[in-house]
């Protein structure tokens, strides 16, 4: 059996949110970010006082009783997500949000109720989620499944120039330095590490446009 998903995983500014929604769009199916959801629960633990000191299972069970993540779908047809039935904002994408998530994405019970969420979002038919575990962990069998990535100069660059994430005074080596921190715990956590699912098609995307990538992944949907 094959779930109708494609999942795009990769490493941290590797290009998947901007590609993802390209090829989506492309398609005309919905378009799912599962690291808004794990910033989403970040931001909510910092709102009751969990830091990068006391960053635990306890820590984060309280937060997960009582928040509420959920996609609606806007009149676009868009998949939208909300926390607490507030559409979210510029918030998620601050360096504080993006200094503590890695250690919250490592915890086994905040993954284990995203799983539970994210398997659920496919029911609504095919659609193209993106993150770090999707084509391993989430949907092993993903009808398609992309694990993009680039050189850590490419990324930095990237991120630096994107205007949604504020990191103020950052250096190309700051932010060089922070997305390979966040690399660095992705990858060797013991729940389901970041890395690519042996079935999985590799695209190294580093000096292509936007739309060749999506161009590349479309075609081979379309085969
Ligand atoms: O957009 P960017 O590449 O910076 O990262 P993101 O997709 O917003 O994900 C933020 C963080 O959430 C990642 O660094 C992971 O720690 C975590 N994440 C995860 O563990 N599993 C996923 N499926 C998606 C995100």
């Amino acid at each position: 059996m094959t779930t109708d998903v494609i999942a795009i995983d990769g490493p941290a500014a590797s290009g998947k949110s901007t590609v993802a929604a390209g090829l989506a769009e492309r398609l005309r199916i919905p378009y799912i970010n599962t690291g808004s959801m794990y910033r989403a629960i970040t931001l909510a633990a910092m709102r009751r006082g969990v830091s990068a000191a006391n960053c635990t299972e306890a820590a984060l069970a309280p937060v997960l009783e009582r928040l509420q993540l959920d996609y609606v779908r806007n009149d676009a047809g868009h998949f939208v997500l909300r926390m607490d039935g507030h559409e979210t904002d510029a918030a998620l994408r601050s360096a504080e949000v993006a200094a503590l998530v890695s250690p919250v994405a490592a915890l086994p019970n905040v993954r284990a109720w995203l799983r539970e969420r994210q398997r659920a979002l496919a029911a609504a038919g095919r659609l193209v989620m993106e993150g770090r575990d999707i084509g391993t962990e989430i949907f092993p069998d993903a009808r398609f499944k992309f694990f993009l990535t680039a050189t850590p100069e490419e990324r930095a660059r990237r991120r630096l120039a994107q205007s949604g994430e504020n990191f103020d005074g950052a250096t190309l080596e700051s932010v060089a330095a922070a997305i390979a921190e966040r690399d660095r715990i992705d990858s060797t956590r013991t729940v389901a590490p970041l890395r690519p699912a042996a079935d999985a098609v590799l695209v190294d995307s580093t000096g292509l446009e936007v739309d060749e990538v999506v161009n590349l992944l479309a075609r081979k949907v379309m085969e």
